[in-house]
């Protein structure tokens, strides 16, 4: 089959490559002309493990290259992906679409033939109607159906997660469109992925069910390990006893400093809006919502209480500001609020990441960034862990100890165990274990 994708970046380029990779002819659109030329002189924009070594063998093998303008590449594709950004519209917490429906009008323009337009990018129920009703006002005699096709790969782990995810989901009402589907996902359907065929409103509402379903579970998670720290119970073993249990599960109950990353916030708000729009507000949603972001906020009081109260003056040192590990990915990362709240304090910041330094400059302001982990440490005052990449869980603690100023480490991912801190007489906290 050939492809169009258009949007290159965290969901397109992976999606645009494992297609290609399942042996389809792609083609990854983006307007962003640097991207692009990257792309083409054999670079990756974004840091996504395995990602460059997928991209260029694909590109070798003649199934996938690259296009600012989407003319040819929709003229001659079968699908048609929409994979833009859909970030919060400013004000009101909206999905802004005005990138989607840029695209469908490009698309409509220029389509050639029977074409399915997919829309990938996470968009409020109602959005694929919008979308098709521009693209027949710009195309009054164009074949096409549009149908929703929502990504739920995960930044870090999104090759694996695309090649195996636990379903696809496809809404659509044309029988047409859902072959077309059904062949494009084939090598899927071969390993047994389960393919929910449904309504497009339908399919378009259960991403942002399960993106809010998510967010949730993590606040129940985070508001337990307050209570934790309050009666001095342990929060991991809380989510290990609930977690056994088959009707719960185990994953998304690790407490932390708070959801953040480009998809929880801003579509749990989406969704919250929506819900309010259509009179059925969804409460439980709504104070996930709150919650999480008084939580972000609270982390910054949690360094500067282990800190004595005080950091005017003091250097703390940060490891780790993306949202989660393995991805540049700077989008409403705790550390986005953690730091300038220690730094209104009077705290000045020393920071290390392995892949976000450069997104985190354009971010932050006067933050010292160093290039591995113990440079960050010498002298500091305190040592904050925000992010758990790998490289931060075997920290070596005599070292650690002896390069800080005070023996002060705050973890707000639970990577250490408490009692070894505290036999390398490290003054320890971390979230909702005594
Ligand atoms: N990032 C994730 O982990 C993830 C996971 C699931 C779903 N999603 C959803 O997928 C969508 C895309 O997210 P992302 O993280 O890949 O966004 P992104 O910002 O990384 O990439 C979007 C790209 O689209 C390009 N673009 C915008 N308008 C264009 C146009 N008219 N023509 C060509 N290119 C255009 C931009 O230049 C940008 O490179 C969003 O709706 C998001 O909610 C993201």
């Amino acid at each position: 089959m050939r492809v169009a994708m258009i949007g290159t970046g965290y969901v397109g380029l992976v999606s645009g490559a494992c297609f290609a990779d399942f042996g389809h002819q792609v083609t990854c659109i983006d307007k962003n002309a640097e991207k692009i030329e990257l792309l083409r002189s054999g670079g990756v924009p974004i840091y996504e493990p395995g990602l460059d070594q997928l991209v260029q063998r694909n590109v070798r093998e003649g199934r996938l290259d690259f296009a600012t303008d989407l003319t040819e590449a929709v003229r001659a594709a079968d699908v048609v992906f929409i994979a833009v950004g859909t970030p919060s519209r400013r004000g009101d917490g909206h999905a802004d679409l005005s990138y989607v429906y840029a695209a469908a009008e490009e698309i409509g323009t220029v389509m050639d033939g029977f074409t399915v337009v997919v829309n990938k990018s996470t968009v409020p129920v109602g959005t694929g109607d919008e979308v098709e009703a521009l693209i027949r006002k710009v195309r009054p005699d164009g074949d096409f159906a549009v149908v929703s096709n929502p990504e739920f790969l995960r930044e870090g782990a999104a090759i694996d997660d695309f090649k195996r995810p636990d379903r696809v989901v496809v809404g659509t009402e044309d029988s047409r469109a859902r072959d077309v589907m059904r062949e494009l996902y084939r090598p899927l359907f071969l390993n047994e992925t389960p393919i929910v065929f449904t309504s497009r409103r339908t399919s378009e509402l259960i991403k942002y069910a399960a993106n809010a379903f998510l967010a949730m579970k993590i606040t129940f998670i985070n508001e337990m390990a307050d209570l934790c720290e309050a009666v001095g119970a342990n929060v991991q073993e809380v989510s290990k006893g609930i977690g056994l249990d088959g009707r719960i599960g185990p994953k998304f109950l690790h407490a932390g400093p708070g959801y953040g990353g480009s998809c929880f916030p801003k579509d749990t708000i989406a969704l919250v809006r929506t819900a309010q729009e259509a009179d059925t507000p969804l409460q439980l949603v709504e104070a996930t919502v709150r919650v999480n972001d008084t939580r972000k906020r609270a982390m910054a009081d949690k360094v500067i209480g282990a800190c004595g109260g005080d950091v005017d003056g003091k250097t703390i040192a940060v490891l780790g500001l993306t949202f989660k590990p393995n991805t540049d990915d700077m989008r409403e990362a705790p550390s986005l609020d953690i730091i300038p709240a220690l730094q209104a304090k009077g705290a000045k910041v020393r920071a290390y990441d392995p892949a976000g330094i450069e997104e985190a400059e354009k971010l932050l302001k006067d933050v010292e960034y160093t290039t591995g982990p113990y440079l960050a440490l010498e002298g500091a005052d305190a040592l904050v862990i925000i992010t758990e990449w790998n490289e931060f869980r075997a920290l070596d603690l005599d070292r650690v100890k002896a390069a800080l100023k005070a023996p002060v480490v705050v973890d707000l991912r639970n990577i250490y165990d408490p009692a070894e801190m505290h036999e390398a007489g490290i003054a320890y906290t971390s979230i909702g274990r005594p």
